[in-house]
């Protein structure tokens, strides 16, 4: 039966609602799902009302609506990282620009960048203090931000250094903006709206100099960073990538590539030291070369504990069908990644850490959605797969961290991403003392 009105949901007023779900998301939306199943209305400052989704069928046929139906949703992410970034673009556009851009990031292709990535894991974990507890979260940040910036510049040097001083300012605040409603005056410098276009302006040169530099670069053609595949590159009609268009993209994979990585690594830390014995079993296996048990751990991780909560599209058709509802043009649909990997029908015991469940297995990849799903879903998925596997096993063999029997830390919000409160606090001490893989200083300019 196909019926006009919106699913059922609270009815309290908007800023009730509201307040509920900023100060308590989590519990909020299992209490909504105890109360009204898979499927609800919310109504909120900023989205209005919001058709949150988490039923299997409903969220494969959300993702698998053509972009013209139902796509992106215009957060003022697109306006923080510039309007031609993938957050801001829509239909055709996003099309072409997907085409262009996903070569790089294709699963074979990312194998190429596992060399940086274990370069920048053992330096980074070579400065790691033993005995003592310590957040991991921030040198999780370091590995995975320099990792995405040689990736996409290919070479290292001043500039890439005042990037990676720039791109964790830029991205703390971009994450608090982007849930902010935009003001429709200018307040100034001093405001968080003034400060965001004053790191802009200063990533734009930065980025204008690594630009004018690759140009003139005669081996460009035989590099394989993003940047240089996005100097060569052609749409179909022939004409380059803009230089705003290369500006805004770079900024994208650079502020989407490197908290969401780290922080679930932070988190596979944080419940690996309450499982010691799947913390025993993965060290026997990377001391044993094997791979299966820490990719299924790191599925494990991703399903419990999602960094990213939520995904939204919108309406665009004059109106969408989508389970028995037919959705009125511009409504906003959410889908709730963790209400999905919460669901005890897909995932048996879901609230137990349990990676044998994904051990050998694929999941399934619209049950299993940590990286969005459809035509918009992540494109660094690959990457960030690889980056993780890497990390994790560099971890694993180079250094021995110290179970505990505290509780789980709590999920704590950090705008766009949910990380463990403590920043996934380890005990470690070193394994071995490994000098050859520790890669020459970040000063050097030094193709990566
Ligand atoms: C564990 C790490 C990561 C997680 C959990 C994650 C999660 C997500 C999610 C949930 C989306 C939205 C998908 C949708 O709406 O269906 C997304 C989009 C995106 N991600 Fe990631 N991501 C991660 C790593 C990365 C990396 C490493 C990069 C870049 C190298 C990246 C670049 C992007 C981009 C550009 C988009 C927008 C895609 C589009 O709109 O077409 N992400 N990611």
């Amino acid at each position: 039966m196909t019926t006009m009105t919106l699913p059922d949901g609270p009815s309290a007023p908007r800023f009730v609602q509201g307040a509920t779900a900023l100060t308590a998301p989590l519990w909020n939306i299992r209490r909504l799902h105890r109360r009204y199943g898979p499927t609800f209305t919310v109504d909120v400052p900023i989205f209005g009302k919001a058709v949150v989704i988490s039923d299997p069928a409903d969220v494969r046929q959300l993702f698998m609506t053509s972009p013209e139906i139902a796509d992106n949703l215009d957060v003022n992410l697109g306006r923080v990282l510039g309007p031609n970034s993938f957050f801001a673009i829509t239909g055709d556009r996003h099309k072409k620009q997907r085409k262009l851009l996903t070569p790089p990031f294709h699963g074979r292709r990312v194998r190429a960048y596992e060399a940086i990535v274990e370069q920048e894991a053992v330096r980074e974990m070579a400065t790691w203090p033993q005995g003592r507890a310590f957040p991991t979260l921030a040198p999780m940040m370091r590995i995975t931000l320099n990792a995405i910036l040689r990736a996409v510049f290919g070479a290292d040097g001043a500039d890439l250094a005042e990037l990676r001083q720039l791109i964790p300012a830029m991205v703390t605040l971009g994450a608090r903006l982007a849930v902010l409603p935009i003001p429709r005056t200018d307040l100034g410098r001093w405001s968080p709206w003034g400060r965001a276009l004053a790191y802009r302006r200063q990533y734009d040169e930065i980025v204008d100099r690594l630009i004018e530099a690759a140009r003139q670069d005669p081996r460009l053609d035989g590099r394989d960073d993003v940047l240089a595949l996005m100097l060569q590159s052609k749409y179909d009609d022939g004409s380059p990538m803009t230089r705003d268009e290369i500006a805004d993209q770079l900024l994208t994979l650079l502020t989407a590539g490197h908290e969401t990585t780290a922080t679930t690594l932070a988190w596979a830390v944080e419940r690996l030291r309450r499982h010691p014995e799947m913390l025993r079993r993965l060290v026997a296996e990377a001391d044993a070369g094997g791979s299966e048990l820490r990719e299924a751990t790191i599925l494990e991780v991703q399903r419990t504990r999602p960094v990213v909560d939520r995904t939204a599209r919108q309406v665009h058709a004059p109106s969408m069908e989508l389970g028995r509802w037919t959705l009125p043009k511009g409504q906003i649909v959410m889908v709730s990644i963790y209400l999905m990997h919460n669901n005890a029908k897909l995932f048996p015991d879901p609230g137990a850490f349990d990676p044998d469940r994904f051990a050998g297995k694929r999941p399934d990849t619209y049950e299993w959605i940590p990286f969005g799903g459809g035509v918009r879903r992540c494109i660094g998925a690959a990457f960030a797969s690889m980056e993780m596997n890497v990390v994790l096993r560099t971890l694993l063999r180079d250094v021995t961290l110290a179970p505990t029997g505290d509780r789980g830390e709590r999920w704590h919000s950090r705008g766009i991403t949910w990380a463990p409160a403590k920043g996934g606090l380890a005990v470690i001490s070193r394994r071995s003392e490994r000098t050859d893989l520790v890669a020459p200083k970040t000063t050097a300019r030094s193709r990566g």
